[in-house]
């Protein structure tokens, strides 16, 4: 169980925009993001992926944005006012054990999970609220830092999403980054 959660100051790192240089938030989302679809950042911090996010599925799309702790949301959120892209941007706090996302069942085309797996509590029911969120066909993508997570690690989050129901469909990482692409495929 993590205990550990990444502090505001930190936050504010992640936010720079020194960061595009060596993790381009658009080249990393634009196989996954058209305009229009609806989108979830989990673990979204200061919007580092959201704001690009909403920027790629334009005024007629959405970026559900969540995080546990509320400064980060109200920071995110004046960053989106800055950039003019509160329209397309809905931020929520949410509880360690309750993503607040019941709502969307069924609905999301798309949720990133950058570097937020490893903080939560239990992994395995943290992915299967997003399996829930996530429509048939839609797909989840979980980036987890090297230095913080181990293979084995992050190989018990992929069995953890694939006992949720997702199937795997990239394991892709380096050593300074995991990366694994999944897909909701309901058999009716
Ligand atoms: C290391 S930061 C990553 C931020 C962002 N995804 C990025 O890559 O820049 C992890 C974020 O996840 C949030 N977090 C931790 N536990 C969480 C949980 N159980 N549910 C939602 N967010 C959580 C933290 O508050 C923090 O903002």
């Amino acid at each position: 169980m993590a205990d550990h959660v990444c502090p505001v100051w930190v936050g504010y790192l992640l936010a720079s925009p020194l960061r595009k240089l060596f993790d381009n938030p658009v080249k990393r989302l634009s196989p996954y993001i058209r305009k229009g679809m609806t989108v979830v950042d989990v673990g979204c911090a200061m919007g580092f992926f959201s704001l690009p996010m909403a920027e790629m599925v334009g005024p007629q799309g959405k970026v559900i944005c969540i995080d546990l702790q509320e400064k980060m949301v109200q920071k995110l959120y004046r960053r989106a006012k800055k950039k003019k892209l509160l329209g397309s941007i809905e931020a929520r706090v949410c509880t360690r054990d309750n993503l607040n996302i019941d709502d969307l069942e069924n609905s999301a085309d798309f949720v990133l999970a950058a570097a937020v797996v490893h903080e939560v509590p239990h992994a395995a029911s943290f992915l299967a609220e997003l399996y829930g969120a996530v429509k048939n066909g839609g797909k989840l993508l979980v980036i987890e830092p090297g230095g913080h997570v181990s293979e084995h690690g992050f190989k018990a989050t992929i069995d953890a999403a694939v006992n949720c129901g997702f199937t795997i469909l990239e394991n892709s990482g380096t050593r300074r980054r995991h990366h694994a692409l999944f897909q909701k495929i309901s058999v009716k």
